[in-house]
């Protein structure tokens, strides 16, 4: 508590500035800096790929005219398509990592008489200054204007895909041709970001984007939905929705499936309904700080009287020209907006006394002051583009006089990259041209450091600095204990080269002066599974493969701010045909008391966690989604916290709760909050398909404990679903005292074995 004053003062201080500039005076360009700087990525690990072409102008190079009259289609598509003369993009060749690409997209409007077929390893970006805009031409038949996902494979591992910074178009197309601008069937590691769909008013038949296919991914954020029929239409496992507009649609959101999902900064206005989940398809949604003007129902539902149809509205502020805030079966269940200091929920509440059943009923909520801004809603951060540099405020990290940097997976560039770090800090920011960047030693980032990568440039750990278990060293140092400033991350990727036991990829210490100053955007985590890597090639067995201790450890006295951030540990080969069966000992690790925001994170096939926050304050978990390590479970030979005992942190799980032999109790924990207060989380998906080593198929009673909640106070968790999980929530870990709060299977989400719980306010006091 000593540190509420701190808190208060940092909030003051936030209020009335801007980000610090440090000496940058960020100019108007004309243009966007990353059109005009030099292109010089590569891709390491393919033959010939230092000459492979990642950066492609549609205009320049391809010949798109951009004028609103030439069929644009085919200079556009050629862009996706080329590769190295002799395979073609489309054909996988290269696996998912190895043929990265960015089609840029200069201001014009591109008229398309066919649908765009993107890959995966792609990453479509506009001028973000004046966002091009693909039109579907008046005559347009196919039914998607653009496929975000790619055929060649499952929905499921369509990973490292991007689209921002466009508009698409279908105002042209007749109001009832049936036309959905975007296919976007795709999982994680993939950004959907500052597009408008910009659909015709009346379009009876138009729908903004939908996923036929299915998918797993993470969020979708700051993007809006003008006209047409629907909005989105979903059909997925989980989302984390954030900073979206829906204007004049029959339906903004329209759940047809969804296991799971959160919804922030929804604004839907002009629209007959906001959120639909009549299908009774959907395990839970939350919808927090989001508003509604002139629309009919904000939120159309089925009445179910079990789990499944979880609701949670906290913070949503309608105007009186709403007729109905929540219908359930037809019926009028909520009218009027729901502060912020209340949440009104309809499901499964557990806690503070035992479980009871809610259908409409408001309970007291509580929000860290540290977290919000000055309307009360969570502080939110739109993804940086660094559009209001020129390009003589950005430099190329491997273009600068007398310092040479390769990225090219071999050459240690520890030295020289850390040199420009520290010449670019407060002045410069630095341009990551895709590669990968070797580092032996921990780099460390200064206050005023601001990254760009493309396509996910990785920088990558290799050395004996990281070898030792039992002293784990950062790859990436964000600041220094105590150090204020500014840290930023766009489309970067942490992996390691080799297999470390003592490497920390991400290490946080320094704070912001307000939320996102330190913040990581689209910045994802790999361990093994892809090429670059001996964690690759050489882990079939994780009793010899600790490949690395943690994505990212969050310090006690950092603050940042996450969105869309993947760690993953791999459980298959992305690129060949190896076993993957890496070790890492945690996902996330929270320890910070300033600060968190985490929206949109998936934490998967770690060892021991795959989120732990410990002995932390003031932390908002957005949408989290996890899977368990497949190796682990029955028919395992590795029971936890192997290979991990003897350099167990005090943070970590030990599994002294369980048999020793209890190969299901001994499985990695999804998510672990012990010892805080002021934590916050909404909505959480932990899934888990197989047991062992085999990869056998289970089901029903895969994993005996979802998620441990020890010793908290005000903490309030909305939404924990499973999937094949016993016991959903365990209240203690302490000795015996092991407090089954749930089970509950058949009770939603995944339709059998899948539990879902609207609520735990066991820990919330109040
Ligand atoms: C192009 O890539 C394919 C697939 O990796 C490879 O077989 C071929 O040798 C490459 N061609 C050139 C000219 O680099
Ligand atoms: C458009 O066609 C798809 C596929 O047949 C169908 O699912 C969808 O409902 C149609 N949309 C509209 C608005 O008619
Ligand atoms: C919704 O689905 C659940 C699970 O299948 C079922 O128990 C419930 O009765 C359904 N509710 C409605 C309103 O159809
Ligand atoms: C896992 O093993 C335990 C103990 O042998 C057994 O009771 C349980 O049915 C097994 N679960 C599955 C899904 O195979």
């Amino acid at each position: 508590m000593r540190f509420t004053q701190f808190f208060l003062g940092l909030a003051a201080v936030a209020a009335g500035s801007t980000i610090p500039a440090e000496g940058v005076e960020a100019r108007h360009s004309s243009g966007y800096w990353y059109e005009k700087i030099q292109h010089n990525g590569i891709s390491p690990f393919i033959t010939n790929g230092k000459n492979w072409k990642v950066f492609r102008n549609v205009k320049t190079d391809f010949g798109a005219k951009g004028d609103g009259v030439t069929d644009d289609w085919a200079a556009i598509q050629a862009a996706f398509d080329y590769a190295n003369g002799t395979a073609s993009r489309s054909s996988g060749a290269w696996g998912t990592t190895g043929a990265p690409a960015v089609v840029y997209i200069p201001a014009g409007t591109y008229r398309l008489s066919k649908p765009l077929q993107s890959y995966v390893d792609t990453v479509v970006m506009g001028d973000p200054t004046n966002r091009p805009v693909l039109q579907a031409s008046p005559d347009f038949t196919d039914p998607f204007l653009y496929l975000g996902y790619d055929p060649g494979y499952d929905s499921t591992i369509n990973f490292y895909i991007g689209l921002k910074n466009v508009v698409l178009d279908s105002t042209k197309v007749p109001l009832a041709h049936n036309i959905t601008l975007l296919n976007w069937a795709v999982s994680q590691a993939v950004q959907l970001t500052n597009v408008l769909f910009n659909m015709p008013n009346g379009g009876v038949a138009h729908t903004g984007l939908s996923m036929p296919q299915g998918g797993s991914p993470l969020m979708i954020n700051d993007v809006v939905f003008s006209g047409g029929s629907v909005g989105i239409r979903m059909n997925e496992q989980q989302y984390h929705f954030k900073g979206i507009t829906f204007k004049n649609q029959d339906i903004g959101l329209k759940l047809d499936k969804l296991f799971e999902g959160t919804g922030q900064n929804l604004h839907f206005e002009s629209c007959k309904v906001g959120v639909e989940t009549t299908n009774n398809n959907t395990g839970f949604f939350a919808l927090i700080d989001s508003t509604a003007k002139n629309v009919g129902i904000l939120w159309n539902a089925a009445a179910s009287p079990t789990a499944q149809g979880s609701m949670v509205l906290e913070n949503v502020q309608v105007d009186k020209s709403v007729g109905s805030t929540v219908t359930a079966g037809g019926i009028n269940v909520l009218k009027g907006s729901v502060k912020a200091g209340q949440s009104w929920i309809w499901g499964n509440v557990y806690g503070p006394s035992n479980g009871q059943r809610a259908q409409g009923k408001f309970f007291p909520a509580s929000r860290p002051l540290a977290l919000l801004d000055i309307t009360g809603s969570y502080h939110t951060v739109t993804p940086p583009t660094f559009q209001e540099y020129s390009v003589d405020q950005v430099i190329n990290v491997k273009s600068v006089h007398g310092l040479p940097v390769a990225g090219d997976g071999v050459t240690d560039d520890t030295k020289n990259l850390q040199k420009i770090i520290n010449q670019a800090a407060g002045k410069k920011v630095i341009y990551f041209p895709h590669g990968t960047y070797l580092v032996s030693d921990t780099i460390v980032v200064p206050p005023g450091s601001r990254f760009h990568g493309e396509v996910w440039s990785e920088i990558s750990a290799t050395g004996n600095k990281f070898k030792n278990a039992n002293k784990p060293v950062p790859m990436v140092q964000v600041g220094k204990p105590g150090q204020l400033g500014v840290a930023q991350f766009v489309d970067m990727l942490f992996t390691v080269a080799d297999i470390l036991p003592g490497c920390e990829l991400v290490e946080v210490n320094m704070a912001g002066l307000k939320a996102g100053d330190v913040g990581f955007f689209n910045t994802h985590f790999r361990i093994g599974g892809a090429r670059g890597s001996k964690v690759q090639t050489d882990c079939d067995d994780p009793a010899t493969c600790k490949a690395a201790r943690v994505c990212a450890h969050l310090t006690t006295f950092s603050s940042s701010y996450w969105e869309n951030s993947w760690c993953w540990s791999a459980d298959h080969d992305l690129d060949d045909d190896n076993g993957a069966n890496p070790s890492t000992a945690g996902g996330f690790l929270v320890e910070s008391i300033r600060g968190t925001w985490m929206l949109g994170i998936g934490s998967e096939h770690n060892s021991l966690y795959q989120i732990n926050v410990y002995k932390a304050q003031n932390v908002f978990l957005g949408f989290q989604q996890s899977e368990t390590p497949y190796w682990q479970g029955n028919n395992s030979g590795l029971l936890t916290p192997l290979p991990w005992t003897g350099s167990l942190l005090d943070s970590d799980p030990d599994f002294s709760w369980c048999a020793p032999d209890d190969a299901q109790c001994r499985m990695a924990i999804f998510q672990y909050i012990h010892d805080s207060s002021n934590v916050n989380v909404y909505g959480g998906g932990y899934w888990v398909f197989f047991n062992g080593i085999n990869r056998d198929g289970c089901s029903a009673e895969c994993q005996q404990n979802a998620v441990i909640y020890a010793d908290n106070q005000k903490l309030y968790s909305y939404g924990v679903s499973t999937h094949n999980v016993r016991t959903m929530v365990l209240e203690s870990e302490r000795g015996k005292d092991v407090a089954e709060v749930v089970d509950t299977a058949n009770a939603g989400g995944w339709q059998s074995h899948g539990g879902v719980m609207a609520a735990y306010l066991g820990q919330s006091g109040y």
